[in-house]
């Protein structure tokens, strides 16, 4: 028998074997970007609140700003609008629920429970998420004046509560504060 009829790996096997585990290296080296970009950035995490000044928002006037990226509707109502909203029984509310991150969970959907509340009974802000598939309402529309939710035809009124159509609650109000007369932080 000749020395090369061996059952021990020659030198080409061996360098086979070795260039192998260097491409298991090379791939694992390439997943770790990917999962990094995972993470928020520092503009994400900045924009988990925003600041917004409404100083220009005379009565009757709107402004949609974008928060966590959602649409809120900022709205400084005008009296007739806070009257109508006041005026109606809490028996004719689809959702009774006041939704507003802002008090307790199970408060009631009066009108000023919607709002900034005394004081800035004017001021509604609410995320502009329709809470039936989720469409962005279009303001000022619809059968009681408040927004209108062309997707499936659901009406909310002056106060943003749900009254017809198959949306199942009142737009939702977001965390938010007065910081000045005229700047709100959301978030
Ligand atoms: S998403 Fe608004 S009515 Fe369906």
């Amino acid at each position: 028998m000749s020395a090369t009829d061996t059952s021990e790996p020659n030198r080409r096997d061996f360098l086979y074997v070795a260039t192998g585990m260097a491409g298991a290296v090379g791939a694992a080296a390439v997943a770790w970007p990917f999962i990094d970009q995972m993470r928020p950035d520092a503009s994400t995490l900045a924009a988990s609140s925003v600041e917004v000044d409404v100083s220009s928002l005379t009565p009757g006037m709107s402004l949609t700003v974008k928060w966590r990226g959602k649409p809120v509707f900022i709205r400084n109502r005008t009296p007739e609008e806070i009257k109508a909203a006041k005026e109606v029984p809490m028996a004719d509310l689809k959702d009774p629920v006041a939704r507003n991150a802002n008090i307790s969970s199970d408060a009631q959907a009066t009108d000023i429970d919607r709002t900034a509340g005394e004081g800035k009974e004017n001021w509604l802000v609410m995320v502009g998420v329709c809470t039936h598939l989720g469409c962005v309402p279009l303001g000022q529309q619809g059968d009681f004046g408040g927004w209108f939710c062309p997707c499936h035809g659901s009406h909310y009124d002056t106060a943003g509560r749900i009254r017809k159509g198959p949306a199942p609650e009142n737009l939702h109000i977001p965390n938010f504060q007065f910081l000045s007369d005229t700047t709100i932080r959301i978030g």
